[in-house]
């Protein structure tokens, strides 16, 4: 028996929404192949597409970390075969360890008879995170196992929340080629913020959420302004100012860093105005000496 699952690549944070907001793209994503065998282990047979840099040992690729647990949780002992065929880069900041996890969850939970709901496999996957990065963050996972655009009201007790999108809604996404690990990232962030610092960002998180909600592109465009993390992190990712100016001179609603970086993206009202900023910011990192791949989707 086996199943060939897709998990997309994910946007987490969405600016101003670090750690509770997210949404999946159309592509890219990562392929799952997994067979159910009697050798009662958990194997993972084959990686393609990450230049040998992922690890081999299946307690420790976030893909098979997940099953393994999964298999645990549940008592049941079971052989599986995975292979892992990585269709998008890592360290990336579009959320790659998720869409692995996420692949194998949701194939041995189809394997297994759907045992578990999609929210019962969030938490599964979000241990697959923390053996990422160290931190179990639901931005990527959430969206990649639910789909469209998520907030994650609270960790703890988990409370996530899907929420509508305006029809049309197109995500710009840029990758230029330097590598960000997310766990790097997370440690550079200031721990304390200040009072204004916070009251500007909840507005914008809550200005964001309600432009979401009643299709009000140009509140979705005034609330996509992080104060607290963006200015730390936009000093890792090369041309980000200039970026930035770039996309909004494309009509962009807003730019933005994806997830932990290096990736930046872009909410458009349209595919097209999407196509344009990724030419724009594209363009500008090859004339500063940088490949990148970009990416078009709607959410
Ligand atoms: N919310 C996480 C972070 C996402 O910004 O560190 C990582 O992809």
């Amino acid at each position: 028996k086996g199943i060939k699952v897709f998990a997309p690549a994910t946007v987490a944070n969405v600016s101003c929404g670090y750690d509770v907001l997210g949404f999946a793209v159309n592509t890219p994503g990562d392929e799952v192949v997994m067979h159910l065998n009697d050798s009662g282990e958990v194997s993972l047979d084959v990686i393609e597409g990450d230049e040998g840099r992922l690890p081999r040992d299946p307690a420790k690729n976030t893909v098979s970390a997940v099953v393994i647990n999964y298999l645990n949780h549940l008592g049941i002992k079971q052989g599986v075969s995975i292979a892992l065929y990585k269709k998008m880069p890592f360290g990336s900041g579009l959320g790659s360890s998720s869409a692995s996890a996420v692949a194998g969850l949701v194939g041995i939970n189809e394997l297994m008879g759907k045992p578990l709901t999609q929210e019962q496999l969030l938490p599964f996957a979000m241990e697959g995170e923390r053996l990422a990065c160290g931190n179990a963050h639901a931005d990527n996972v959430a969206p990649a196992l639910l789909g469209g655009l998520v907030l994650i009201r609270s960790y703890n007790p988990l409370d996530v929340v899907k929420l509508p999108v305006p029809a049309g809604l197109a995500c710009a996404l840029v990758y230029p080629h330097v590598e960000i690990p997310t766990k790097e990232a997370r440690q550079i962030l200031r721990t304390h913020v200040p009072l204004q610092d916070a009251v500007t960002q909840w507005g914008n998180v809550a200005g964001l959420v309600a432009g979401f909600c009643t299709n009000n592109l140009d509140l979705i465009s005034r609330s996509m302004q992080d104060v607290i993390i963006e200015p730390v992190r936009a000093m890792l990712i090369p041309c980000f100012s200039e970026m930035r100016q770039l996309a909004m001179e494309q009509k962009a609603l807003g730019f933005g860093i994806s997830g932990s970086g290096p990736s930046v993206f872009s909410l458009c009202s349209n595919l097209d105005v999407a196509r344009n900023v990724t030419a724009a910011l594209t363009a500008k990192l090859s004339e500063a000496g940088i490949d990148s791949t970009a990416y078009v989707s709607e959410i």
